[in-house]
């Protein structure tokens, strides 16, 4: 009998960074996303450890992370097979694809960018150019791969904007060089925010009250819920604005047990902060426990991790070496 033709899926690239390890903010906001999306669309995930060094880091921490990062994309259950799991430095296309670029952005684009501004107060000692072109590198990491969508939190919505202006400009000048890329957000979680300034996103590089690490044990987290900033007039409702940590709290009950927010609010109406942040302590020990199970087991297990990285940068680079020959060749460089 004749097969219908299989219908070709649509392109997914995300990363992150193996600057610390990741926090609840990532899970929520990214990661757990990557997952959902595997069986549906063709998915590459990157360990961004190109745009980790943007800020000094310790080789030896550095490599420890790199290596914690990939068993926690195991460990949630990304299946190598479906997915294409890989280190950016692995695959040299994309510092060749993020000097090109360079070439077709425009200083004052990289100027407006919030978190250039954001990293460099925070680092004032060492304000480097990679600070600044980051978004280029981040660019290329993108349309190396053609990506259709490109699944993060709300903190990375400007650079997806230039990624996409970046792409609109090189098309505009050469012809059909690039796939241009659409953001994909989830619908709760898009930004978690810190548990001690529940106005600033939760970031994983930040001090350790701040943050619920995916690593954490049921007493930290305990111990983090408990500290986490509330406000004083004990009513349980969600109005970000007026009652940022609280309705952080509730967000992030929300994103973990699927209720929706209405049902949640109404269920703990009249209800303490203590009861809250008991419910919300619950529900993250009860997502995180297996994944930690898993994490420990895959972390056993080097000889799998390396197959993995291996085979990954290996999937990766012939698809990123197509589109970067395509791209020298418009520009005009003699093909090898
Ligand atoms: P990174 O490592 O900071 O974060 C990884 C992912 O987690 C999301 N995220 C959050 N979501 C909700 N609430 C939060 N508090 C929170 N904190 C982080 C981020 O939005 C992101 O999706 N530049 C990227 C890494 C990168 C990348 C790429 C992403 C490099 N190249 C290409 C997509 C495509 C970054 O620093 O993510």
């Amino acid at each position: 009998m004749e097969q219908a033709p299989k219908e070709k899926k649509q392109r997914i690239l995300s990363g992150i960074q193996p600057s610390g390890t990741p926090s609840l903010g990532n899970y929520i906001g990214a990661m757990r996303n990557w997952k959902l999306l595997e069986d549906q669309y063709d998915c590459l995930y990157m360990i961004a450890d190109l745009h980790a060094i943007t800020v000094r880091q310790e080789p030896a921490k550095l490599r420890a992370q790199s290596i914690q990062l990939l068993a926690l994309l195991l460990a949630i259950g990304l299946d190598p097979e479906k997915n294409v799991l890989f280190f950016q430095s692995h695959v040299p296309q994309h510092a060749q694809i993020g000097w090109l670029l360079n070439c077709y952005t425009y200083m004052g684009e990289m100027s407006r960018m919030t978190q250039f501004k954001d990293k460099s107060a925070k680092h004032a000692d060492n304000i480097n150019c990679g600070l600044f072109t980051y978004p280029i590198l981040m660019a290329g990491d993108i349309l190396l791969y053609q990506a259709n969508l490109v699944p993060v939190g709300h903190d990375q919505t400007q650079h997806l904007e230039i990624c996409r202006d970046i792409a609109t400009r090189v098309n505009g000048v050469y012809g059909n060089v690039f796939t241009v890329p659409e953001g994909y957000y989830p619908k709760v979680g898009a930004r978690v925010m810190s548990l001690q300034e529940p106005t600033r996103k939760m970031s994983k590089s930040d001090p350790d009250d701040c943050f619920i690490s995916i690593l954490d044990t049921p007493d930290a987290i305990r111990r983090k819920y408990r500290r986490a900033v509330t406000d004083s007039d004990a009513e349980i409702r969600f109005d970000p604005a007026a009652k940022p940590g609280v309705s952080n709290l509730l967000s992030i009950l929300c994103a973990l047990t699927g209720e929706p927010m209405d049902a949640l609010v109404e269920r703990l109406s009249g209800k303490g902060y203590g009861e809250l942040k008991s419910a919300v302590t619950e529900a993250t020990v009860e997502t995180l426990s297996p994944i930690q199970a898993r994490f420990n087991q895959v972390m056993g297990d080097k000889a799998y991790l390396e197959s993995v990285y291996r085979t990954g940068a290996q999937r990766a680079g012939i698809l990123a070496e197509r589109t970067l020959a395509k791209l020298m060749k418009k520009i005009g460089f003699i093909a090898k």
